[in-house]
């Protein structure tokens, strides 16, 4: 499958913002944790979570889908704790299952994941902190195993790791006595697993902070959450914004959850207006905008995951903008493509680029990387003049539903094709 988009669009209307992708991933996974069935609301209908769904299926979880977008795991019949090599290679965020596994089988086996092509994704962190935890891991060839009954421990990140953090804390919570998570991610979709989780019985303080405790529990009974709103998908929309021009009210968002990301739009010159209570976004914009540095780093910093989109914004401001991903050392590769559209990007080394603006976009054929440079891609198709193609479908149906039709209805003129 690929996109076709003519350009050049300006952007206007009402588009409403999905669950989380990375908030559903998670909670999916507690759906394994838990004794008893658990229901999902506001699921994305993404590849991702029907990847996830298909694993879990594979272990032996039963799956119900509802009617807009809400899924209810019941794991009673959880069979085996051994990751299906044909479908981890296609997910990443398969490893968070690992914490439920360990939990209740005391053994899981983990062929190596895949996911996104942005650069090196070890999962020494799990290992080391499933270690910590009292568990055997050991490493054969493309697969890990990991064996024993779980104790409390207390687990220094060295790194930050969301997903680490979040199986860390599944496999707590399940784990009796006193444990604690340092350095933990504080993304806000950890502490929306921890409320699920405590409202369902777990005893977790301190999630959305550096220090997480864990008071684990034998038992944790039924629940229902809906995801949390899709932060990277609301400052997509917005870079779309200013990056084509435009005025977009974006809905069912949570503005608290980008306010580095607005900040940054603003101090490019953007109109923005948020309503926390009301989860509204009204951002308007006349290019060329003026060039900012931006620089990723974990939340509350501007999210990796924003980069791409908000590097094609800059590609038609007025200045010379330093981006900076410390991150991933893969994720600016797809600057090349911007260029091949006729962007200024120099790529100064792996984790550094500097983008001079403003530049007119052509359209071109490309291929989409992975997700987010993947919708990096159609915005840059939108601002460009002229027909862009953009292959490899997937990779943005990965993490943004329908996505074709949603930007049609705010002005871009983008159908669907098959390859
Ligand atoms: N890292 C290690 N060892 C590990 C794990 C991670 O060195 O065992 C490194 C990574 O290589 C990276 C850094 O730690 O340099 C942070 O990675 P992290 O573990 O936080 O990433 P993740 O948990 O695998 C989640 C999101 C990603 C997002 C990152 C960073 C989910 C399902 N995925 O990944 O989302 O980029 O956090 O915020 O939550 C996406 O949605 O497109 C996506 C890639």
């Amino acid at each position: 499958m690929r996109f076709i988009v003519n350009g050049p669009t300006t952007i206007h209307g009402t588009i409403s913002v999905r669950g989380a992708k990375n908030a559903a991933l998670p909670l999916l996974a507690a759906g394994l944790a838990l004794d008893a069935p658990v229901t999902i609301t506001r699921v994305p209908a993404i590849e991702d979570v029907a990847r996830m769904v298909e694993i879990m299926e594979r272990l032996g979880a039963v799956v119900s889908r509802g009617a807009d977008g809400t899924l209810q795991v019941n794991a009673a019949a959880l069979r085996s704790g051994d990751l299906p090599a044909d479908l981890t290679g296609k997910l990443r965020a398969c490893t968070i299952l690992l914490g439920p596994l360990l939990a209740r089988f005391g053994r899981a086996v983990l062929p190596q994941p895949g996911g996104c092509t942005i650069g090196q994704r070890p999962i020494d962190l799990f290992v080391d902190g499933f270690r910590a935890f009292g568990i055997e891991v050991t490493e054969e060839g493309d697969v890990t195993r990991f064996v024993g009954t779980p104790h409390a421990a207390r687990y220094v990140f060295p790194v930050v790791s969301v997903t680490g953090t979040e199986t860390l804390l599944l496999l707590a919570a399940r784990t009796p006595g006193e444990s604690a998570i340092e350095n933990a991610a504080m993304e806000p979709e950890i502490p929306a697993l921890a409320a699920f989780l405590n409202g369902c019985g777990a005893r977790i303080e301190g999630a959305g902070t550096p220090t997480i405790r864990i008071t684990g529990v034998d038992h944790l009974t039924s629940g229902t959450v809906a995801c949390i709103p899709d932060r990277i998908e609301t400052v997509a929309f917005a870079a779309l914004v200013a990056a084509c021009g435009g005025d977009l009210e974006i809905t069912e968002c949570a503005p608290a959850h980008v306010a580095v990301p607005l900040k940054l739009l603003t101090a490019m010159g953007a109109e923005v207006v948020a309503d926390s209570v009301a989860g509204t976004i009204h951002i308007r914009a006349t290019p060329p905008l003026r060039a900012v540095a931006i620089r990723t780093h974990e939340y509350p910093g501007l999210a990796t995951d924003a980069q791409p989109p908000l590097t094609v914004a800059l590609t038609q401001a007025q200045g010379v903008a330093l981006v900076h991903e410390t991150i991933y050392e893969g994720r600016l590769l797809f600057v090349d493509k911007l260029n091949k559209m006729g962007a200024n990007i120099i790529l100064c080394d792996p984790h550094r680029c500097i983008v001079d603006g403003p530049r007119r976009l052509h359209g071109t054929t490309l291929e989409s990387p992975d997700i987010r440079a993947g919708i990096a891609l159609l915005i840059a198709a939108a601002c460009a003049h002229g027909r862009s193609t953009i292959a490899n479908a997937y990779q943005i149906d990965r993490g943004f539903a329908n996505i074709e039709e949603r930007l049609r209805s705010i002005g871009v003129d983008i159908r669907r094709e098959d390859s």
